[in-house]
């Protein structure tokens, strides 16, 4: 690691705590000068950190900038070793891990950028994913399990999304199904999973977790044609939870709850915050729109859905997008 990486390190570990420069020097074992350069350096990548005479340096609890070193700070112990790649810019963290996997990149590896050119949306739609304050992260999973297996991980990425949401921000999100989250009755959270299989074992070979999250953007954040249905968890407020916090939070509940197979109880968490259930619907597919009632969600993540006539069936994420019947119009939801 670099005199910078080390450096950055030890303010993440303590936002908001001074440290000497003399005891920084010591503790890294490099020169006081080693350290102004490395602080200098930081400074110039957006790291807003004060410098007290008799105290020394200290990061700015206001400092929100992606890094590895700030992510691995909230990590849980046993993944405190992960590989960790972030971008200031890349086409599509999805892109970036799918390329990893194909490397040998192993289980676990997570993918962050500030921006995406090319961020991907479920049904191959775009996903706009502007720089600044947003979360565009990618986590490589190795499950070890058949195909049939996997599909459980969508949704229960979306629990885990939530629960770190919640955790971080204390902020409450309802989930939409199949996977995006919503607050103050907005979008902010949408989860793309993408899985490569081994055709001849049936044997799942990786699942991609892609999760895009408008973290604090301002209103005029937003493209016209989505700007009346996209939200944010803040609005370009000052807040003293960091991205890298989060990022870090999900990545801990989604390798805790998206690994654990035999457990399903999450999809009763799913169902408390579910805001479609017990609700009128249209289900879009490519033989037109049709009316339903949303009833229940399987153990698999399927939604129940009750037609006009009383029959019910058993929709999949993949074969078709939903709507609150309020929300047809909004046709980026
Ligand atoms: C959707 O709402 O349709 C899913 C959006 C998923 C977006 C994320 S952002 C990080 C990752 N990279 C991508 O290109 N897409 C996912």
């Amino acid at each position: 690691m670099s005199v910078k990486q080390d450096v950055l390190t030890k303010l993440e570990h303590s936002r908001g705590q001074f440290f000497s420069g003399e005891e920084l020097a010591r503790e890294l074992d490099v020169s006081r000068t080693a350290v102004w350069k490395a602080i200098k350096q930081l400074e110039v990548e957006g790291y807003e950190i004060h410098a007290v005479p008799n105290k020394g340096y200290c990061l700015s609890l206001n400092t929100d900038v992606i890094s590895t070193e700030g992510i691995r700070a909230s990590l849980l112990k046993e993944w405190k070793d992960c590989a960790i790649t972030t971008y200031k810019e890349t086409g599509s963290t999805n892109q970036n891990a799918k390329l990893a996997a194909a490397e040998g990149a192993e289980h676990g590896s997570l993918f962050v950028a500030e921006a995406q050119t090319n961020g991907r949306g479920r049904r191959g739609r775009v996903f706009e994913t502007p720089k600044g304050n947003g979360i565009y992260m990618s986590i490589l999973l190795k499950p070890q399990m058949e195909a049939a297996d996997a599909i459980y991980m969508t949704t229960a990425a979306s629990v885990a999304v939530r629960r770190a949401i919640k955790k971080v921000t204390g902020k409450e999100t309802l989930i939409k199904w199949v996977n995006d989250l919503y607050f103050e009755e907005k979008k902010v959270c949408g989860i793309l999973t993408e899985a490569v299989t081994d055709i001849q074992t049936g044997m799942v070979d990786s699942i991609i977790l892609g999760i895009g999250i408008n973290f604090n953007m301002p209103e005029d954040a937003f493209s016209e044609e989505i700007k009346h249905v996209a939200g944010s968890l803040y609005h370009g407020e000052n807040v003293e939870v960091t991205r890298n916090q989060l990022v870090a939070e999900i990545f801990n509940q989604v390798m805790e709850l998206c690994m654990n197979k035999d457990d399903r109880s999450f999809i009763e968490e799913y169902k408390k915050y579910s805001f479609i259930l017990g609700e009128e619907i249209v289900i879009l597919s490519a033989d037109g729109n049709i009316p339903a009632k949303a009833v229940d969600i399987t153990d698999f993540g399927g939604l129940v859905v009750e037609l006009l006539d009383g029959t019910r069936k058993t929709i999949s994420s993949g074969e078709v997008s939903i709507r609150k019947q309020s929300m047809v119009k909004d046709k980026n939801a």
